[in-house]
């Protein structure tokens, strides 16, 4: 541990003092060293100051620690739990603190996090998830959920933990943390878990998180889960699973959250990239908490089976004020994906879009309302989610099989859906590839490939040329 003091300009104080006898060099003196000592406590206190040796403010104050002072080994063999939770309660314990883990295989099992901390990979760092499940501490569900995702009762928690927590920080230097989630993967398919897989990292309850600057790579289960957490920053994250064969592998499920950015990230995964959630079904509607005020924007994205970005289906406390921006999806099989049932309830309203390129997909965006996977059959199927305002504006892409297919239905119509200058060059036939069922909405400026007849036509002045007669047409086609 490193102590940053100021003692060795105190000592100096004293030494001059005595050696001087002039009563206004000891006044002086005193002075100055009050005033340090004042601004040494203000700088530790807030993180302020004229000593400040770098421009990030959180990291310098803080006491450092190396994981290597609480006995751990990287050779990628030894069981680092103890140093990790060693080293956790010494920041605990002392306020806050800087926990570098340094180049090297680390393994262990599940630890838990604490406030006012910072988890520092630095380059070459790997942090290894033990793969024995009996390692893996069983938590009660999430209260959202009713459930665990997969199984009944408590589900596995997550490699790296956090609960209650403010101020925490997990960056570094591009280290690792590696779930090993392979055997994870296999097990779930073989059927041979009785508890819902951890995800890599998850922090329940918390606020002011910054996650920036590592790579994460094969999660057992959902890769980052911030749930129900407030003022998240996610940034120049690289997020890796392989594309087939790693089931659920999400990279990141903003879940009941709000005031989030997501930026700057490349994420390629088993399932999801990104998935905006909030509560399944009847416990999803009691708890009560939305996603809102979310930014995604810079991030490039691959789906093999599901979407880079979704929405849901998980959605019955809402989901609103999501905007994205400068995203880029290449060779996946959806892009954007809103997908919801009835018996969720909530809603998801204020969605903008903007300038997403894709490339090589089987579906650009998709509006699903009949994804009925349900926690149990105690939902309510009176409860209709809404579905309204979402905004599409520049979307550029080749190679896309269908870019739009929206589907609403009598009892879940989709409102207020609108399309701004889009450009996408179809792969397959030239028919269907605008598919639209129980939609209102409309589309201004170009747009390519033509629209749907159930949206209102406007013009780059956004001057009304057409109004739809047929809002409650169906022309989904799932054979394309
Ligand atoms: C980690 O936190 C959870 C939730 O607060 C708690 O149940 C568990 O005992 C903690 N584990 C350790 C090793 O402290
Ligand atoms: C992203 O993180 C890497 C280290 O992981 C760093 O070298 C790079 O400067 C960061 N980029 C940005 C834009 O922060
Ligand atoms: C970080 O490491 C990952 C995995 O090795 C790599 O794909 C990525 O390009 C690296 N990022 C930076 C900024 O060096
Ligand atoms: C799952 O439960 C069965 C039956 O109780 C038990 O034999 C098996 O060891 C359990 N598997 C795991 C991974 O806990
Ligand atoms: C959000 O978190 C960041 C980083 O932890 C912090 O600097 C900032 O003050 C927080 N913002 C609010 C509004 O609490
Ligand atoms: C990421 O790393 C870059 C380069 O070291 C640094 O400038 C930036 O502040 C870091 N970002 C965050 C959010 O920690
Ligand atoms: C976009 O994110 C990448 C990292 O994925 C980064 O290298 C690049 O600088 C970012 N671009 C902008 C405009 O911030
Ligand atoms: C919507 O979210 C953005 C952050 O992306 C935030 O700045 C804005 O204040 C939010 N709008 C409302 C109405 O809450
Ligand atoms: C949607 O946006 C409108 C206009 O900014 C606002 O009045 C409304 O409260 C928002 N709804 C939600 C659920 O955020
Ligand atoms: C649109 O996104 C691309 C990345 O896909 C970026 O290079 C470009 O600068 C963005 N354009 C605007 C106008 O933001
Ligand atoms: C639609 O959502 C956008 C944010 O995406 C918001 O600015 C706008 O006010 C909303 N419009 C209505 C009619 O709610
Ligand atoms: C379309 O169906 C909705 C019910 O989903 C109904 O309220 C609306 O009047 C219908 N619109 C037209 C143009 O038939």
């Amino acid at each position: 541990m490193v102590e940053i003091s100021s003692s060795g300009a105190r000592s100096q104080l004293r030494h001059l003092w005595i050696v001087s006898s002039h009563r206004a060099v000891f006044i002086t003196l005193w002075i100055v060293g009050f005033m340090s000592l004042f601004l040494w406590q203000r700088r530790s206190v807030e993180g302020f100051g004229i000593f400040r040796r770098a421009p990030s403010p959180a990291v310098v104050d803080w006491a450092e620690f190396d994981l290597r002072e609480f006995g751990g080994v990287g050779d990628g063999v030894t069981l680092n739990t103890a140093a990790f939770e060693s080293a956790v309660t010494a920041i605990a314990r002392r306020g806050g603190g800087r926990l570098t883990v340094p180049r090297g295989a680390w393994l262990t099992a599940p630890f838990n996090l604490t406030s006012h901390m910072i988890l520092f990979l630095d380059e070459g760092a790997e942090i290894l998830g033990i793969e024995d499940e009996t390692y893996w501490p069983l938590m009660p569900p999430l209260p959202s959920y009713g459930y665990g995702r997969e199984h009944k009762g408590p589900r596995y928690g997550s490699l790296i933990h956090g609960q209650n927590l403010k101020n925490v920080i997990i960056t570094g230097n591009n280290g690792t943390i590696n779930g090993q989630g392979k055997s994870w993967w296999i097990r779930y398919r073989q059927k041979l878990l009785n508890h819902t897989r951890g995800p890599l990292v998850q922090l329940l309850w918390s606020r002011d998180i910054i996650i920036s600057n590592i790579t994460l790579r094969d999660s057992p289960f959902w890769t980052l889960h911030p749930y129900d957490c407030k003022n998240v920053t996610i940034s120049n994250l690289t997020i890796l699973a392989p594309v087939l064969g790693a089931p659920n592998t999400d990279g990141i499920d903003p879940d009941s959250c709000e005031d989030m950015v997501i930026e700057n990230c490349f994420i390629c995964v088993g399932d999801d990239g990104i998935a905006i959630k909030s509560g399944w079904d009847q416990y999803g509607i009691s708890y009560g908490r939305p996603s809102t005020n979310i930014l995604i924007r810079n991030v490039t994205l691959r789906s093999v089976v599901s979407a880079g970005v979704s929405i849901g289906s998980e959605m019955s406390g809402g989901v609103s004020n999501i905007s994205m921006e400068n995203l880029r999806f290449w060779d996946s099989r959806r892009a954007v994906r809103i997908k919801t049932a009835t018996g969720r309830g909530g809603y998801v309203r204020n969605i903008s879009c903007r300038n997403m390129s894709l490339t090589n997909l089987r579906i650009g965006i998709v509006i699903k309302t009949d994804y009925n996977e349900h926690a149990d059959a105690g939902f309510d199927p009176k409860a209709l989610p809404v579905i309204e305002n979402i905004t599409f504006t520049g979307v550029y892409g080749k190679d896309v099989r269908v870019p739009v297919r929206l589907h609403g239905s009598n009892e879940i119509p989709v409102k207020g859906i609108s399309f701004r200058d889009m450009s996408v060059a179809v792969s397959y036939k030239k028919k269907h590839v605008f598919q639209c069922s129980f939609v209102e909405g409309r589309v201004i400026g170009t747009i390519s490939p033509p629209p749907c007849e159930n949206l209102d036509i406007y013009d780059e002045q956004e001057r009304l040329v057409k109004r739809s007669t047929s809002q409650n047409n169906s022309d989904i086609d799932y054979d394309l």
